[in-house]
């Protein structure tokens, strides 16, 4: 059984005090409440104020993105041990913004996933088509392509500590989500990539998230879903009400 797994993705949003408040408020609606692993994406500059809040709790953390090199002149990056050194248990890699706005790729993508595991921290890897791509019939075969580069000269070991994280681009903070059947189509064929490269097995363990736009109102769509095995929030993930809704899918908070 895969333990579902819902991070908030929190982007370029929150300064320190107001991360403290949303962690706190989060914290305490889910006292005692452990069916889904919850894990926090602050940016850089809160992630210390998170770590100290979640401590002795079995909340995790996670970076936005990390860089592949252990540390040298790279002015403005930070490296893998830097985020372990700080408490992170995972680092999201890959998101459509970086790769769009930051000259993100798919070789980029696989450097930062071994560096990551090297350094005992888990990837949260995001793939997923544009709009584009979708209305050209593309989704198969970009999904496919994006998914086996990223895993590129992974140990089939680490395949269960690894999380993929389907995002269309075109549901993106757009207020329109993928159906969850679609959805659950397009994570099928991820999990069905990473069977043909490294087995069934590890591909069993490994979770697989929606992003795009999920909301209360949408969540169990996705949960219900037996590919699914969890959710990256972003907008909704920056108010204490909504994100306490979606971890409690199946119950009203
Ligand atoms: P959204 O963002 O929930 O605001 O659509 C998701 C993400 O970018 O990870």
């Amino acid at each position: 059984m895969r333990k579902p797994i819902i991070a908030g993705n929190w982007k370029m949003y929150r300064t320190i005090p107001e991360g403290r408040s949303l962690v706190k408020g989060v914290i305490e609606k889910l006292a005692g409440f452990d069916e889904v692993e919850v894990v926090f994406c602050p940016p850089f500059t809160c992630l210390s104020a998170v770590k100290d809040l979640i401590q002795g709790t079995s909340f995790g953390l996670g970076a936005q993105d990390v860089y592949w090199k252990e540390e040298g002149a790279f002015t403005g990056e930070i490296s893998p041990l830097m985020l372990k050194d700080i408490g992170c248990d995972y680092v999201i890699i890959g998101h459509s913004e970086r790769r769009e706005h930051f000259g993100e790729t798919d070789q980029t993508v696989n450097l930062k996933v071994k560096a990551a595991l090297a350094a005992g921290i888990k990837p949260i890897i995001c793939v997923g088509e544009s709009l584009a791509q979708r209305e050209a019939g593309e989704t198969e075969s970009l999904i496919k392509r994006q998914t086996e580069l990223a895993l590129q000269g992974v140990d089939a070991a680490a395949i269960p500590r690894i999380v993929i994280a389907y995002e269309p681009i075109w549901a993106i903070g757009t207020g329109k989500s993928a159906g969850g059947s679609d959805a659950n189509e397009v994570i099928g064929l991820i999990r069905k990539t990473v069977a043909g490269l490294f087995g069934n097995e590890p591909a069993q363990q490994m979770r697989i998230q929606y992003g795009g736009s999920v909301k209360p109102s949408n969540i169990k769509e996705f949960m219900e879903q037996p590919e699914i095995d969890g959710a990256l929030v972003g907008g909704a993930s920056l108010e204490i009400e909504s994100f306490v809704e979606i971890v409690r899918y199946e119950t009203k908070v």
